[in-house]
């Protein structure tokens, strides 16, 4: 038998479409977690070559009172495309899925944002579960709804809003994980001190060795509250028609080293974390943040074992190329989130081009 621990429970409250988080170890193996949360017969497990030797049969032991089937998909952010998006439709389809399925999500991001479109999608929409195994996964992409595939030209440019019923965080998964994907989560639990909790921030200062050295209390912690943050920020914009866009610190900079440099090559949360370094640094010359503060960055998300510095490859020009294609770009007018002090945050239009390009051209590229 296996023992499951549940440290907490967070509710996303959405109206109809509020569900519960989970955090604990070992529940993603316990079956009285999911029964609640799927109404129909057929689930489906997707996930990928990676994650499946290590989780995939306790998680279809905890499933096996439904007709279960799995789709296992190849490992890396360059595989979150359209084209084996269509390998879930397929199997779907050859197993006879209805409309009354349900997809569980096992895995990090790009297995969570792929499930969760094919479960928006699929028949016009089935219910999906989201099980996620990253430090990144647990404290951002599996919370939200938002769902998708990369393009060519820009990052997670397909997709939709589609909520789960459910979120199973399982904080023993990570110890599976190597240190610089840890790392990369760690960028986007930075990322919320810097939005909107100063105090967090304090707190990641304190104890950034402890989570490093992967202290269970201290991640489960750090999970939760992540997950509140995140919480607050969509209960009060689903859609992203305002405030939620605060949850991009970084992600413009970011999305363009991720494409420019090719999937993969660098990880989503070392792209946010230079990317969070950029901002901070465009903040300091439009005369908001202060020198002092934009070291503190610097050194926790140094300390963090991540990059602060972009790709010497990405010439200003290409930055600039790459920036225009994103999301937050509103009648033709760059938006980017910038910081007034840590733990406050703006999306704003209104920054000095000259600033910008002394931000991109300071790296030497
Ligand atoms: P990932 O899904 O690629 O996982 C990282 C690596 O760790 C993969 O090789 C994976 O197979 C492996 N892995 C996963 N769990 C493991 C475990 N427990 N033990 C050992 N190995 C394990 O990357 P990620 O960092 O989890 O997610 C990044 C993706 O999430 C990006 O595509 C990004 O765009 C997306 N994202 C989405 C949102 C959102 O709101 N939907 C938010 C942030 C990021
Ligand atoms: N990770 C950004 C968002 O969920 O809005």
């Amino acid at each position: 038998m296996i023992l499951s621990k549940c440290e907490s429970k967070l509710d996303v409250d959405l109206g109809e479409r509020s569900y519960p988080i989970f955090i604990g170890e070992g529940i993603y193996a316990d079956a009285s977690y999911y029964r609640k949360y799927i109404s129909g017969s057929q689930v489906m497990v997707v996930t990928n070559e990676t994650i499946a030797p290590l989780y995939l049969d306790k998680t279809t032991e905890a499933l096996s009172d439904y007709e279960l089937k799995t789709c296992i998909l190849p490992d890396g952010e360059e595989f979150k495309t359209l084209e084996v998006l269509n390998r879930i439709y397929t199997a779907l389809l050859k197993g006879h899925f209805t409309r009354r399925s349900t997809l569980v999500a096992l895995g990090g991001g790009v297995i969570g944002d792929m499930t969760g479109f094919a479960a928006a999608t699929y028949q016009r929409g089935v219910e999906f579960i989201q099980v996620p195994t990253t430090l990144l996964s647990q404290v951002d992409s599996s919370v939200g709804g938002k769902t998708g595939v990369n393009h060519l030209l820009g990052k997670n440019m397909i997709g939709a809003f589609y909520q789960p019923q459910l979120v199973l965080a399982d904080t023993s998964t990570l110890n599976t994980l190597d240190d610089r994907q840890l790392s990369s989560g760690l960028a986007e639990v930075i990322k919320y001190g810097l939005i909107v909790d100063a105090e967090f921030f304090s707190w990641l200062e304190e104890n950034m060795d402890a989570l490093l050295a992967r202290d269970p209390g201290s991640l489960a912690y750090a999970i939760e509250r992540s997950c509140r943050c995140k919480t607050d920020v969509v209960e009060a914009d689903e859609k992203e028609a305002g405030q939620r866009a605060l949850l991009n610190l970084g992600h413009t900079f970011g999305h363009a080293i991720e494409t420019g440099m090719g999937y993969g090559e660098w990880l989503h949360g070392e792209a946010v974390a230079t990317g969070m370094c950029m901002a901070a640094d465009l903040s300091r010359r439009e005369g908001w943040i202060s020198e002092q503060s934009c070291d503190r960055i610097y050194r926790l998300i140094e300390r963090a074992k991540l990059p602060i510095e972009p790709p010497v490859e990405l010439s200003v020009d290409r930055f600039l190329e790459l920036m225009a294609v994103d999301k937050k770009v509103l009648d033709g007018r760059l938006r980017l989130v910038l910081l007034k002090e840590i733990g406050s945050s703006l999306v704003t239009d209104d920054f000095k081009m000259h600033n910008l390009n002394e931000t991109l051209s300071q790296y030497g590229s």
